[in-house]
């Protein structure tokens, strides 16, 4: 089974992928993940990379292509692979298509998570996550059991991402509007969309999920 989870910046993409990941066995594709890991390694694509994302611009097609392509090809995904912040524009979204076709696959889904402006502003503000092992927490909703310290693997120290600041996050909102919006027409026009409500708590929006993905 192969999707797309689509949605604005803090929709809960990466939050609903990480349960589809444990309950199906899908690899989690996440382009945002992919290139934070290249601005960590250091790398001079990464400088440019941290430029772009920290003013909340989307970075070049043909670059988040190739990098898609090449993690679609590995054995890894054999089972099936959610697609996380991709794709983000129409010339992604006519890319993957053909993409698709040429490796003989196809997407069963594209479910999108249609959430309040005002509510991601507040998810996002107060999103951190474990600076090992990546788990992510909320100041409001999900903070770690014992105060300052990992409920997965111990460690003491949090990360904020530096996109998450409120100036930022305005950019990434229009950005999503202009650039990302204009591809839900073009999947309803395919009929394989299927928006659900990303406001309930985190388990009821991945039963929505689960239904979606049942009734085949
Ligand atoms: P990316 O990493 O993809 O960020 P995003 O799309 O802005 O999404 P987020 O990760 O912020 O939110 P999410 O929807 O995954 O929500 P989450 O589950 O974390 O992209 C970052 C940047 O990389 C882009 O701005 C761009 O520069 C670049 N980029 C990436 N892909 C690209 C592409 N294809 N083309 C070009 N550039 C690209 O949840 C958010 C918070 O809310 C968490 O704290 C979570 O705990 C909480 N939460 C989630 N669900 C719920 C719920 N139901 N109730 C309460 N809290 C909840």
């Amino acid at each position: 089974m192969n999707l797309i989870i689509l949605g604005p910046p803090g929709a809960g993409k990466g939050t609903q992928s990480e349960k589809m990941v444990e309950t199906f066995g899908l690899v989690q594709l996440s382009t945002g993940d992919m290139l934070r890991a290249e601005v960590k390694s250091g790398s001079e694509p990464g400088d440019e990379t941290k430029n772009i994302m920290d003013l909340g611009e989307l970075v070049p097609d043909d670059r988040i292509v190739a990098m898609i392509s090449k993690q679609i090809d590995k054995p890894s995904t054999v089972k099936g692979f959610i697609l996380d912040g991709f794709p983000r524009t129409t010339v992604q979204a006519r890319a993957l298509d053909a993409m698709l076709s040429e490796k003989s696959l196809k997407m069963d889904h594209v479910i999108q998570l249609v959430v309040d402006e005002n509510v991601i502003v507040e998810r996002l503000s107060g999103r951190f996550s474990c600076s090992e092992c990546g788990v992510g927490y909320h100041d409001s909703f999900k903070n770690p059991v014992e105060d300052g310290k990992c409920d997965k693997c111990g460690a003491q120290e949090f990360l904020r991402r530096s996109d998450d600041k409120p100036e930022t996050v305005r950019s990434r909102l229009l950005a999503y509007r202009e650039q990302t919006a204009p591809i839900i027409p073009f999947y309803s026009d395919k009929g394989v969309l299927q928006s659900i409500d990303g406001m309930g708590t985190v388990e009821e929006v991945f039963d929505k999920i689960n239904e979606i993905v049942a009734g085949g």
